[in-house]
């Protein structure tokens, strides 16, 4: 059975920010701290499916104490990038691999897949109403974040029967203050991100809430960011807080580049996925396995793992300089920016913002 179109509503806004104002943000964005003037909202409800589509003026919402998602946390989330291309046009990095990703994040938390063609559609028309927003700077972009709710009212335990899915967007410049500059990570061998068969691989709220307090216990070390080991041996690397992470064997033309592979507990980043493929079209080898804390030591003491960096949509690539843990500490490489990882960035760059050429279909043009 195929499933009816979804027909958007649209309702611009009236009061738009005038021009003065948004070129004002427009000129230093930084992160999620600025959203465009209109937002989209879609209800679903049970026995009646997706119904209400509507693009609107951004505006505040008004809940019920009682609502679910306050208490239960059903609450899942999308990050993704819309770039302005040479011509002036706009394209979306990849919308389908993230509507994809929030329909297995919606099967894990027990609520309603949104049509694949529903959430790009959606992402389109914020993108569309709101082009003026799209940064035209070097790497700075207009950044989707679509997300869902449960809106039933009440407290019992069990799934919601009425959800709202919405895409507000932020333009978006860089996600660390230091632009380019390597973190610091701390290892963190007491708090874990997530157990087998937990909710590690879903794009929930609940996960970004936990960590939190190991995100304070790295600030506390000095570190920018905590590096999440497996729940089970405290030994092997997963991912970061908002990111996945690549390691570089060796140098030059012969590197490896290995990546944690996806156990279940890991996020499936798109950047990460998007940089295996580039990677291999750059000539190096790839490979996703098991990486321990050791073996990242070891590499490190004895030269042949010779960078690190972590990547997401919201952090592009990000180099690793240096990583902590309760056990002592090492400089990475040689601390700074290394060069196979600013190769892989520039290259991911170029892609996003149409200045090179997109061989793999991943941007979607507007
Ligand atoms: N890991 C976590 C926990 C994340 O929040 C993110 C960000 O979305 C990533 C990895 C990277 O995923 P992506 O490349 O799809 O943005
Ligand atoms: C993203 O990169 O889109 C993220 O979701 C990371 C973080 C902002 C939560």
């Amino acid at each position: 059975m195929t499933t009816p179109r979804i027909e958007f509503e649209l309702k611009p806004s009236s009061q738009p920010l005038p021009a003065a104002e948004r070129e004002a943000v427009l000129a230093d964005p930084g992160f999620g701290r600025y959203f465009t003037d209109h937002m989209v909202t879609v209800k679903w409800t049970e026995g009646r499916g997706w119904h209400d589509a509507q693009l609107q003026p951004y505006a505040p919402l008004s809940l019920d104490p009682a609502n679910m998602t306050l208490h239960y946390a059903q609450s899942i989330f999308e990050g993704l990038k819309a770039y302005r291309q040479p011509d002036g046009s706009v394209a979306v990095f990849r919308p389908d691999a993230n509507a994809r990703r929030f329909q297995r994040s919606a099967r894990r938390l027990a609520m309603p897949e949104l049509p694949v063609e529903t959430f790009i559609e959606a992402c389109d028309l914020l993108v569309r109403q709101d082009k003026e927003w799209v940064p035209s700077e070097g790497e700075a972009s207009l950044y989707l974040r679509p997300f869902m709710i449960a809106s039933e009212v009440g407290l019992g335990v069990k799934p919601a029967n009425e959800y709202t899915f919405m895409v507000i967007a932020s333009p978006a410049g860089s996600y660390f203050s230091g632009g380019v500059q390597p973190v610091s990570v701390w290892l963190s061998e007491e708090y874990v991100r997530a157990a087998p068969g937990g909710t590690g691989e879903a794009k929930c709220a609940g996960n970004y809430a936990a960590s939190l307090v190991a995100q304070a216990e790295a600030a506390r070390h000095g570190c920018d960011q905590v590096v999440w080991l497996d729940a089970l041996e405290r030994r092997y690397i997963e991912e970061m807080g908002g990111m996945n992470l690549y390691f570089v064997e060796g140098g030059g033309a012969d590197a490896t580049i290995v990546t944690p592979e996806l156990t279940g507990t890991l996020l499936p980043g798109i950047t990460r996925d998007s940089l295996l493929t580039l990677a291999r079209d750059l000539g190096y080898r790839t490979q996703e396995r098991r990486i321990s804390t050791d073996e990242w030591r070891e590499g490190n003491a004895d030269g042949s793992i010779s960078e690190v960096f972590a990547c997401g949509t919201a952090a592009v690539i990000t180099p690793v300089g240096e990583a902590k843990s309760a056990r002592g500490g090492w400089t990475v490489g040689d601390g700074t920016a290394g060069e196979i990882t600013m190769r892989l960035r520039e290259a991911l760059l170029a892609v996003q913002t149409g200045q090179a050429e997109d061989v793999h279909g991943w941007m979607h043009e507007l």
